[in-house]
């Protein structure tokens, strides 16, 4: 049996994922984001906890299009790297994708092997039609503009992969 579950994440959960994503923000592998953002994005976020109720991972899928989504903050704690946490967060905000009715997730992510092997590829400009990219390219949420390869995000984006899965 598994040493720990995917449920999703209640308000308390916040301060467990700032502490998990903050050595990976220092690091520049994750974008930091004001406390606020997650409290109002809480309901995307599925957390990764042992028997005991530690949070070991979170996850979050956030929607684009009506056919497009992000996998976002997947981070696991690292004492529990390569013990298939990633891989069951990923398999989870995969099958809330599927029930949203989305087709095709994006990720950008410096984790290329991890999510080639769950079917990713790396993409490169022009992916969405420009009736689609004239509307996307109105929000303010960082990871659109990340997803349409926007000059002002350029910081954010460098060394990493943007990639692209079908459902
Ligand atoms: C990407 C990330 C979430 C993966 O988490 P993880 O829990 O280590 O992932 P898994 O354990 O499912 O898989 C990792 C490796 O362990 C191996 N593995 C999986 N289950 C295993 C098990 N039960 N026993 C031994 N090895 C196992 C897999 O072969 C896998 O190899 P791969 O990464 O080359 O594909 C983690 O590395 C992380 O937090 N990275 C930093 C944040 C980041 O970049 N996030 C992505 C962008 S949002």
């Amino acid at each position: 049996m598994a040493e720990f579950n995917v449920r999703w994440a209640r308000t308390a959960d916040v301060p467990m994922i700032e502490k998990l994503i903050e050595p990976l923000v220092q690091e520049r592998i994750l974008l930091g984001k004001d406390r606020v953002v997650f409290y109002e994005a809480v309901q995307e976020f599925r957390i990764a906890e042992t028997h005991d109720g530690e949070v070991i991972g979170c996850g979050a899928l956030h929607v684009m299009w009506e056919d497009l989504g992000e996998v976002r903050t997947l981070a696991v704690a690292q004492p529990w790297l390569s013990k298939g946490v990633g891989h069951a967060l990923l398999d989870s905000l995969q099958n809330d994708a599927r029930e949203l009715g989305l087709k095709k997730l994006f990720c950008l992510t410096f984790e290329v092997d991890f999510f080639t092997r769950h079917g990713y590829a790396p993409i490169g400009e022009d992916i969405v039609d420009p009736e689609v990219y004239a509307e996307l390219v109105r929000s303010t949420d960082e990871g659109v503009a990340e997803f349409l390869d926007l000059a002002r995000v350029k910081p954010n984006t460098l060394g990493n992969t943007r990639m692209l899965r079908i459902l």
